[in-house]
């Protein structure tokens, strides 16, 4: 009687009145659910984007996004400690350019001493293992606000495409010098990827990889993130002009085309959550190593509802990146890295 596949009713119900086709039967106990498990998330999906700025012994809180700081070169290593310990594969660097440090140009992208580039010595030296991403775009350095150079053309203010380009190459290089692992343009010029391949290449850099932002948005899920570097309101206009418009996905497959035929080792879709679609189609239509970005209006969406007790924290985290798995993702780069890697660790 008490056998656990047995229906709990007494007597045997008339023939036809249930359903002999159950899926609740792979689902009704937890070693069974494991079994089917069409995907996984682990700690080795996970990519942790972090702020650093200048001083010494500080953090600063980024209010728009609750538990993420924005911390000095002299704690980086402390601040990254953790995620190394529990094996997160690599750390994405975004630095706060003071004001006084910005210019049209973007000058500050190619000191060799600029904040990614002694963050990223510091976090070499302390944790070898641990992947260096370095973004690659003019907007943490310009005054503008945008991720490339500013030029006059009869209709007024432009994005200069190829002269952007050219001081981008520079940019890459000035990190794969300083130890970034993982060049990672994010800026959406075109022919970008081929142009710093190129330079890396011939400045010996042959392993230093592109993970190139493909399909990157025009998106308003990055606020957050300009509040946290102080580029957003500096912003002149707006970046429509060369992020991609909400509205086209055939434009995606022809932009990650493009930068894996310069020469990108992997292609991101960024944001996250409102883009799975893309991030689906990209890796159906090109089988490479494809990552997902949960940008910062999305961490500090679930982070409002959370902090309000309307969304339970470590359950809502947890299914918001196997969404990104289920959709094709290699990984993930997350503002809730370091969380979800505890409590994946925890089982
Ligand atoms: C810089 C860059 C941005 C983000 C990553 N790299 C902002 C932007 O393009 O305006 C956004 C990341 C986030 O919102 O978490 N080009």
């Amino acid at each position: 009687r008490a056998a656990p596949g047995r229906i709990a009713t007494e007597g045997a119900p008339a023939p036809g009145a249930y359903p002999t086709l159950r899926p609740r039967r792979n689902r009704r106990d937890a070693w069974t659910r494991r079994l089917v498990a069409e995907n996984t998330l682990t700690v080795d999906d996970l990519i942790w984007p972090i702020f650093v700025i200048e001083g010494s012994n500080e953090e600063r809180p980024v209010a728009s996004m609750p538990g993420q700081v924005r911390v000095t070169v002299d704690r980086v290593a402390r601040h990254v400690e953790a995620a190394a310990k529990l094996g997160i594969p690599a750390i994405a660097i975004f630095p706060v350019t003071p004001a006084e440090a910005k210019d049209a140009e973007g000058t500050e992208a190619l000191n060799p001493d600029n904040l990614i580039c002694r963050a990223a010595r510091e976090l070499k030296r302390a944790f070898p293992e641990v992947g260096l991403i370095g973004d690659v775009a003019l907007d943490p350095y310009t005054d503008h606000g945008h991720d490339g150079v500013i030029r006059q053309t009869r209709s007024g203010d432009y994005v200069h495409n190829d002269d952007s380009v050219a001081v981008l190459v520079r940019q890459a290089v000035n990190q794969a010098e300083a130890g970034i692992d993982v060049i990672a343009p994010s800026d959406m010029m075109d022919g970008r990827v081929g142009a710093i391949r190129a330079a890396l290449d011939a400045e010996g850099f042959v392993d230093t990889r592109i993970m190139s932002y493909a399909a990157k948005y025009a998106s308003a899920f990055y606020g957050p993130f300009r509040d946290a570097l102080g580029s957003g309101k500096a912003l002149r206009g707006d970046k429509k002009t060369y992020q991609m418009d909400p509205a086209n996905t055939d434009e995606a497959l022809r932009e990650v085309a493009l930068d894996l035929a310069e020469g990108a080792d992997m292609v991101m879709v960024k944001p996250g959550m409102p883009y799975l679609d893309i991030l689906r189609r990209v890796k159906e239509s090109f089988a490479v190593p494809t990552f997902a970005y949960q940008v910062s209006g999305e961490y500090a969406m679930l982070m409002a509802a959370i902090n309000n007790g309307w969304l339970e924290r470590e359950r809502v985290m947890l299914e918001s990146l196997m969404g990104f798995k289920r959709a094709g993702a290699n990984g993930v780069l997350t503002y809730f890295a370091v969380e979800a890697a505890r409590q994946l660790r925890a089982g």
